[in-house]
């Protein structure tokens, strides 16, 4: 029996300048997405190790001539190793986590057999401003998710890259190390921007992606004001999680509670 099955994988084209990398892994009842942008020359995350011959054939399509990473994670680093060696190609990422790619993944077990493990690779920095031939991208540090992320902005164009800052308008489950305070923060500051379109690694293409990151962020806004009153009645993180997010979903079981919303709960009132 296989454990994880990639379901499908197909490139669709939105807007004719950014080519898109879509694929989907299913384990244990869990189902998971993964999206990746090339756009004028540049190759945006790599996805997870266990799509390498699918994310290989999609650059051999479009040969970048650069990659470059929204953040560290598994699913968006997996493949680094194997492309920037076999089309020579640089690769960049946020200063922060260069010395966390120099070395293999040290990765937990639900994550690693969902998918996959990363390869130590070389990468270098990555400047304000990522300029290529046609297009011109702000890098915006947009710490939350992990205190590496960045996103990627050309306002001239309204497209925005947003690796994991987005993912969903309504977060139910987060990661334990998520710091949701500071992911409000970086959903703010992007507010104060111009775009329309999002890239997402993982929901995909959205379009009019400002309203639902504002949208996104009232909605956090919202449940820090509840959970803040839960706390003054004296409900602790585990009996506010039981009271507000009453389901499990399975991604929470085969995690070993890594990935829950106590973590959501939690973050607001520890973080
Ligand atoms: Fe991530």
């Amino acid at each position: 029996m296989t454990l994880h099955n990639i379901l499908s994988h197909n490139s669709q084209n939105y807007d004719p300048e950014v080519k898109v990398f879509s694929s989907t892994i299913q384990m244990m009842g869990s189902r998971l997405n993964v999206y990746c942008y090339f756009v004028d020359g540049m190759l945006i995350d790599t996805g997870p190790q266990r799509m390498e011959k699918e994310i290989s054939e999609f650059c051999l399509l479009h040969r970048p001539d650069k990659i470059i990473h929204t953040h560290y994670h598994e699913d968006h680093t997996g493949n680094t190793a194997y492309l920037t060696a076999k089309f020579q190609i640089p690769a960049y990422i946020h200063s922060e986590s260069l010395h966390i790619c120099q070395v293999k993944g040290e990765i937990p077990f639900y994550r690693r057999a969902f998918w996959g493990n990363r390869k130590e690779f070389p990468a270098e920095a990555l400047p304000n401003f990522v300029e290529n031939e046609h297009s011109r991208w702000e890098v915006i540090h947009t710490p939350g998710h992990t205190s590496d992320h960045v996103v990627f902005l050309d306002e001239d164009k309204g497209r925005l890259f947003s690796g994991d800052l987005f993912l969903h308008d309504k977060t139910r489950i987060v990661r334990r190390h998520e710091n949701i305070p500071r992911l409000m923060e970086s959903l703010a500051l992007l507010l104060k921007k111009n775009f329309d379109t999002v890239y997402c690694a993982h929901a995909g293409v959205v379009n009019q992606g400002y309203r639902l990151i504002e949208r996104k962020l009232h909605y956090l806004e919202d449940l820090q004001g509840q959970i803040l009153t839960l706390t003054q009645k004296g409900l602790d993180a585990k009996a506010i999680t039981r009271k507000l997010f009453p389901q499990r979903p399975m991604i929470t079981y085969f995690s070993f509670g890594q990935f829950s919303a106590y973590h959501l709960v939690r973050s607001f009132i520890d973080d």
